[in-house]
């Protein structure tokens, strides 16, 4: 499974990058907000540091305007993923935008047949939001499996980008289920080293260590 830093802030980015482990950046109008920077200029610098596919969204409703607003988008590096909202005009924009080679990330998905029509209209990525179902006490998790199956049954090429994801059982399940991509915010991704068994573990290791009188180098 792939991993996605779900942030526009580039020194969260570059510390996970020293790892190795971002496969690429998902943006949204919010955390453009959060991060206080231009649009344009924070998603070149995040294109820069990280090879795989950096998603920027459109804001604009009509597909018009969105096909416009991606196009610009997409100039700002070659491994931009366009995203578009899961509307009829975001669908419309996605078969173009698409066509003319860009990636593109269909964001605010909420049912399989959503996702369903997005993959028939030439989505690369879509974007199931977890995190939000289970808010309204619906099973985010049961939607990416759902999608996995109807995307496997008739082998859709479009990636299952597991979005909204905020616990680290949530990254998990989601790849025992097979998400392509899932896409978190950095403080999930470093929690998913953490385990209060391994803490405990070195402590002891530690103290027995230092009666020992040794040392290693
Ligand atoms: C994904 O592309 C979205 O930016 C993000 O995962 C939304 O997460 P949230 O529901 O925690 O805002």
């Amino acid at each position: 499974m792939k991993f996605f830093a779900d942030t526009a802030v580039v020194e969260e980015i570059a510390e996970l990058n020293e790892l190795g482990i971002v496969d690429g950046v998902t943006t949204n109008p919010s955390l453009i907000l959060k991060s206080g920077r231009d649009i344009l200029e924070v998603t070149k610098e995040i294109c820069d540091l990280v090879d795989g596919p950096v998603s920027a969204e459109v804001v604009a409703t009509t597909a018009d305007e969105m096909i416009a607003e991606g196009r610009k988008l997409a100039k700002i590096a070659d491994n931009i993923a366009v995203k578009v909202p899961l509307t009829w005009d975001g669908l419309k924009a996605c078969k173009t935008l698409s066509s003319e080679g860009n990636m593109v990330n269909v964001t605010l998905c909420f049912s399989a047949n959503q996702a369903l029509i997005a993959a028939k209209a030439g989505a690369t990525f879509i974007s199931p939001f977890i995190g939000r179902l289970d808010d309204i006490n619906l099973d985010g998790l049961d939607l990416i499996a759902d999608i996995r199956t109807i995307y496997d049954n008739y082998n859709f090429k479009t990636e299952i980008l597991a979005a909204s994801i905020r616990t680290v059982n949530h990254v998990s399940e989601c790849a025992r289920i097979g998400a392509d991509v899932m896409t978190a915010p950095p403080s999930v991704i470093k929690k998913l080293a953490s385990h209060p068994l391994t803490d405990n573990g070195l402590e002891a290791f530690m103290k027995d260590w230092a009666k020992t009188g040794q040392n290693i180098l």
